[in-house]
């Protein structure tokens, strides 16, 4: 089921994309006409979407990646060249999920691993892909969060990680812009299946959560989230480049 053709042709490598927000966001980008590539710390999910874009008619291929590990990043742009000859777009969500914490009680560990994941990871996908990127005036789009924002208490490791992606994406749209490469953040606000089951189990969290957000409501990945990331990564948005996109409701300003 395809319902556009902005991506028609195109190659798109999506990284965390097995689940939630990068799920939608998979799907959106697929139905939009791209060869997808699904890379996830979960083989078989990311299989699993790329069977439900196959299934829609679009064309996706699903792996195992960490997006910390070179080598399975790098295997992962092996397989979109060996699909489609060719790299026009990198998305990345992946993220560690160290859970909250205070920073009282906060191990090294857990921060290590948010930067690994989140800033470490954001720099390997961009970098592994750069070379192809180059050749096809590519798009890259990376996820932030509010909380990076806002500064929100017990997400210490997550929210300097996930300020550090903000910052390489602007640094990376900054000295790549000569090669027309675009570089975007989006901070979203999404109903993954995690934050769903949470929800479904605690409905007055979710009404008072969701009551302090502008549009009453938290985002779908794939019709709220997904068909803006692949805007960002089409030629509609061609002049736009190290911005950060609120894809949340309006919840957080920057
Ligand atoms: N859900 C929200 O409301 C929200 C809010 C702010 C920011 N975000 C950001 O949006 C993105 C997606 O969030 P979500 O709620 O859909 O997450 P999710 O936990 O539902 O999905 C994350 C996916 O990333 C994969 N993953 C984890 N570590 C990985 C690694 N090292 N390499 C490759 N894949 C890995 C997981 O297996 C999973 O499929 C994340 O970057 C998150 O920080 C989400």
């Amino acid at each position: 089921m395809t319902t556009g053709n902005r991506l028609a042709g195109r190659v798109v490598l999506v990284y965390g994309g097995g689940r939630g927000i990068g799920r939608g966001c998979a799907l959106a980008i697929g139905s939009e006409g791209a060869t997808v590539v699904v890379g996830d710390l979960n083989a078989a999910s990311a299989t699993d979407v790329a069977g439900e874009i196959e299934a829609r008619g679009g064309r996706a291929l699903g792996l195992g990646c960490d997006v910390a590990d070179l080598d399975t990043v790098t295997a992962v742009v092996s397989a979109g060249l060996a699909a489609g000859g060719r790299i026009d777009g990198v998305v990345n969500l992946a993220y560690a999920g160290t859970g909250r914490v205070v920073i009282e009680e906060l191990g090294v560990e857990a921060l290590r691993r948010e930067f690994e994941v989140g800033v470490i990871g954001s720099f390997l996908t961009l970098r592994s892909a750069l070379d192809e990127l180059k050749k096809t005036k590519g798009s890259v789009v990376n996820f932030t969060s509010g909380s990076a924002i806002e500064g929100t208490p017990t997400l210490a490791a997550y929210a300097a990680a996930k300020a550090g992606i903000r910052t390489l994406s602007h640094v990376a749209a900054n000295e790549l812009g000569v090669y027309g490469i675009r570089v975007n953040t989006v901070c979203p606000l999404g109903l993954s299946p995690s934050v769903a089951r949470y929800y479904q189990a605690n409905p007055e969290a979710y009404e008072e959560s969701a009551g302090r957000v502008p549009l009453r409501r938290y985002g779908d990945p794939e019709a709220d989230i997904g068909p803006a990331v692949a805007f960002l990564l089409s030629d509609d948005a061609r002049y736009v480049t190290g911005q950060t996109f609120m894809l949340d409701g309006g919840q957080t300003h920057l």
